[in-house]
């Protein structure tokens, strides 16, 4: 299941891609500037929609997914290092990044609170974070149902989890959110947060 999930990942998302987030992460991305890291970049769905980043260092852990991402890499206007590697454990030392991009990854990420630890610890004291994420719904049912879906969901869609609140676990990673869009009745929600 996991490697059908990742081998037609682009395929499954188009539709969605087209009608809404295709829209949200040229937006988001236009905000990346400077050094950027992109976390669990997957099939480099972002990779075209950067413009303004010097640099892009994006990793992810699966191979499939990898591989399916170095030739956008190489269709980006600028230029993009694809590496292996977990956010709960970043490479990289304190203070180097500009700009971090983390969109439709931290539902997935097995401890998002450490990613966002590790992602606070690499950023430079004035750079931003601009994370994309679908969200448990602060709705009494349809948050309820989201929480009972989500057992099966991971299995079907390699590890996302469907409730997850991604706004207050940034924040509690010690981030001052500066703006929050959500979209969809509050499904999915734009953030973007800064060091101080
Ligand atoms: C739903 S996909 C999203 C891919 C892409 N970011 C996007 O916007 O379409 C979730 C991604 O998170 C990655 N991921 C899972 N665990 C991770 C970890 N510990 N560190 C970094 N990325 C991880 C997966 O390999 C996958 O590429």
């Amino acid at each position: 299941m996991d490697k059908l999930f990742n081998k037609y990942y682009d395929r499954l998302m188009q539709p969605l891609e087209t009608k809404i987030f295709g829209r949200i992460r040229k937006q988001l991305l236009s905000k990346a500037k400077g050094k950027v890291l992109e976390i669990g970049s997957g099939t480099g769905i972002n990779f075209l929609y950067y413009e303004f980043a010097d640099q892009v260092i994006a990793i992810e852990p699966d191979p499939m997914m990898l591989e399916q991402s170095l030739i956008k890499a190489r269709e980006a206007t600028v230029p993009i290092e694809v590496v292996p590697g977990d956010a709960q454990k970043l490479p990289y030392p304190t203070n180097s990044f500009d700009s971090i991009v983390g969109t439709l990854v931290l539902c997935t990420i097995p401890d998002p609170a450490k990613a966002l630890a590790e992602i606070h610890r690499v950023c430079k004291p004035e750079g931003t974070i601009l994370i994309f994420e679908h969200v448990r719904l602060n709705h009494l049912v349809l948050g309820k149902i989201q929480d009972w879906l989500t057992p099966v969901w991971k299995r079907l869609c390699v590890g996302c989890h469907l409730n997850r609140n991604t706004l207050e676990t940034v924040e509690q990673a010690g981030f001052r959110v500066v703006q929050t869009t959500s979209m969809c009745r509050e499904l999915f929600l734009v953030i973007e947060a800064r060091i101080k």
